[in-house]
């Protein structure tokens, strides 16, 4: 699975702005959008191009169109405010939400919404989803998207754990991953640290007070998942 960390010096600027805690929601939004830019404009690099004759106002010529169907599928909540600029980068793309949340003692993802059709109607699916934490979240979408015949996957997150790259690395190893930055570890709640908090909450402004914060308070369950997945990772 090979892991692209973007060595844009833009990426990382906005990516400084998008991790301070004093960032507010508009703001946070706004950064999402533009990493997202950059970010899809990275991770589409080697999609194949099919010739095409067009007439420009001048002579005749063979030009390059996209040849495969582009699926976005962010994993909601958080990758939804990654769609809108995926949309801009390339209009025609279809977009198919998966709903996943990810059990705050377990770690492990529970599915809530998923309206795939029968067959798949994309050859290339772009996960969009902020944080790749445990990977948990993007391996369950990833082996959705494989049962429903996805050719190519490829995930783009703006940060990524070391925990959740092996694991997606373990349970598939096809998938390209784009992020803007690889990050330390887990906390003992399965956070990315430094990271830059809940991604969901910042984008969407749902802060349900101290309780909610990332890293709040112990639960002896989430760290043990945490431990094993370290282990792993060292192992
Ligand atoms: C966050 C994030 C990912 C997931 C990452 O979503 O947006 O989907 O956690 O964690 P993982 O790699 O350990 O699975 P969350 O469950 O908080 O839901 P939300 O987007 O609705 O806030
Ligand atoms: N989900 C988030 O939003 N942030 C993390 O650090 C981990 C999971």
């Amino acid at each position: 699975m090979p892991l692209h960390v973007s060595q844009h010096p833009l990426v990382a600027h906005k990516l400084a702005i998008l991790r301070d805690k004093t960032t507010e929601p508009k703001k946070f939004r706004e950064l999402v959008r533009e990493l997202t830019w950059l970010l899809g404009y990275e991770a589409m690099a080697d999609l194949a191009t099919r010739p095409e004759p067009i007439e420009t106002p001048l002579e005749p010529m063979t030009a390059a169109r996209l040849e495969p169907r582009v699926g976005l599928i962010p994993i909601l909540r958080a990758g939804l405010g990654m769609v809108d600029a995926m949309l801009e980068l390339l209009p025609t793309a279809e977009v198919w939400h998966i709903g996943l949340y990810r059990d705050e003692r377990t770690l492990k993802p529970v599915e809530y919404y998923n309206k795939l059709p029968d067959a798949a109607t994309v050859q290339v699916c772009l996960v969009l989803d902020p944080m790749l934490a445990t990977g948990g979240s993007a391996a369950a979408t990833i082996d959705i998207l494989k049962h429903w015949g996805a050719a190519r996957v490829k995930q783009v997150s703006l940060i990524a754990a070391p925990e959740g790259v092996a694991t997606l690395t373990t349970a598939h190893p096809d998938v390209d991953v784009h992020v803007a930055a690889l990050d330390v570890r887990l906390n003992e709640r399965g956070y990315i640290v430094p990271g830059l908090g809940d991604a969901g909450d910042r984008q969407f402004g749902t802060f349900a007070g101290p309780a909610s914060e990332p890293g709040h308070g112990p639960d002896d369950e989430t760290a043990e998942v945490v431990r094993r997945l370290q282990r792993d990772l060292e192992g």
